[in-house]
């Protein structure tokens, strides 16, 4: 139902410096995004400013530059590293004549692409007609009537655009249905899971850390690990039986990024609830990345915001095979085991993970209660 960019198009990436200290790295971020949907960056048109422009975001100036790269370079789609308005993206296509999206809607369309189970599917699908019912709205008719040639009669109209919304209410309504179904059958899982007395770990980390590689390693299944943003949408669940402390179900989860998109955090809430309900986490880090620190802090917001912050987590310093450091368990001050230091694809201290693991949930009292967690 969706107008999505074609795999290998070229586009032209725009981006605003407002003074956030972050800003090249959400850039560069940004390039790895739209090469991940499998689009081809020409050029990447950059700005200054204080604050965005209610019109057109960039000035008019800039949003000029824009339109002289597309045409230089044949591009046929803009993508703001920002979000944009309704009104703005409007006013920016029928300016520049050719389809502009926001980062929203380049990670909604990145999650489009991945999503395999049927429930992934329908939150994704969510998530992107809350994104483009407003743009629906407003938006299509200005593009109509752009395209419109000779003969060709003015755009959709007023009544088809009434039209279009109520479709879109009910779609919106069908899906949430349905996910709700879901979600119970996925309660009573659990319900039966906890019975048996298992415990689960979830695996979280910013996109690209490893998560993947690691629950393979650990699990030995074939999990979809690849070099590319969000290779991993859906979770999947495996037992794993630790030799000190018997089975325990450890879950691969989605993968944060900087500046989530709202719209996606709301629609995968069910999914991001199986992490909420760990017992533990195990917060996979690229400690190759210069951005590591950030990264963390990144996952440690969306935990927050999905009411995980308190689960207890062992940090996992990954690709050591990269940064040349020893496989190692760092213990806090009281002893603690605080993170480990391994790498996922040699292996090296995959070992001195399940130990720690196995530490951890032997403690007194771990996991008794630990799924009523929300409520204290
Ligand atoms: P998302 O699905 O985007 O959330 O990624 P993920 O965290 O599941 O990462 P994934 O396991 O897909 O790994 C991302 C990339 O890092 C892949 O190219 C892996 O081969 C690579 N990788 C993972 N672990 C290691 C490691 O220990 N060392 C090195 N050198 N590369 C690794």
């Amino acid at each position: 139902m969706f107008e999505r960019p074609d795999r290998g198009q070229t586009v032209v990436l725009a981006s605003l410096d407002f003074g956030d200290p972050d800003y090249r790295d959400s850039l560069d971020e940004l390039v790895l995004l739209a090469q991940s949907a499998g689009l081809r960056v020409a050029r990447v048109v950059e700005g200054r400013r204080s604050r965005p422009d209610a019109a057109l975001f960039a000035g008019a100036g800039k949003a000029d530059e824009i339109g002289q790269a597309l045409r230089e370079t044949g591009a046929g789609l803009v993508i703001f590293n920002h979000e944009l308005s309704p009104v703005q993206e409007r006013n920016l296509e029928t300016r520049l004549h050719c389809r502009v999206l926001d980062r929203t809607a380049l990670i909604l369309d990145i999650f489009a692409q991945r999503a395999r189970s049927s429930e992934g599917k329908l939150q994704v699908e969510l998530a992107q007609l809350r994104h483009y019912a407003t743009r629906l709205v407003r938006g299509w008719t200005h593009l109509e009537r752009q395209r419109g040639g000779i003969g060709v009669r003015g755009g959709p109209g007023e009544k088809q655009i009434e039209l279009d919304r109520r479709l879109i209410a009910n779609r919106i309504r069908t899906i949430e249905a349905r996910l709700k179904k879901l979600a119970q059958s996925r309660a009573i899982q659990r319900r039966a899971r906890g019975r048996g007395g298992v415990l689960s770990v979830s695996l979280v980390g910013y996109t690209n850390a490893g998560k993947s590689t690691l629950f393979n390693r650990l699990t030995r299944a074939g999990a979809y690990a690849a070099d590319q943003l969000f290779a991993t949408l859906d979770t999947t669940s495996r037992k794993l039986w630790l030799p000190e402390a018997g089975p325990v179900v450890l879950s691969d989860t989605v993968g944060f990024i900087t500046r989530l998109p709202h719209t996606l955090v709301a629609a995968f809430h069910a999914t991001l609830e199986e992490t909420a309900r760990a017992d533990l986490l195990l917060h996979v880090v690229d400690a190759a990345s210069p951005n590591r620190e950030r990264q963390i802090e990144e996952v440690d917001k969306v935990l927050a915001e999905i009411g995980a912050e308190r689960i207890p987590q062992i940090l996992v310093y990954n690709k050591i095979d990269l940064t040349g450091a020893a496989p190692d368990v760092v213990r806090d001050e009281y002893g603690k085991i605080a993170a480990v230091r391994l790498s996922a694809r040699t292996g090296e201290g995959a070992e001195l993970l399940k130990h720690a693991l196995a530490e951890n949930l032997a403690q007194p009292g771990f996991g008794e209660g630990s799924h009523e967690r929300s409520e204290g």
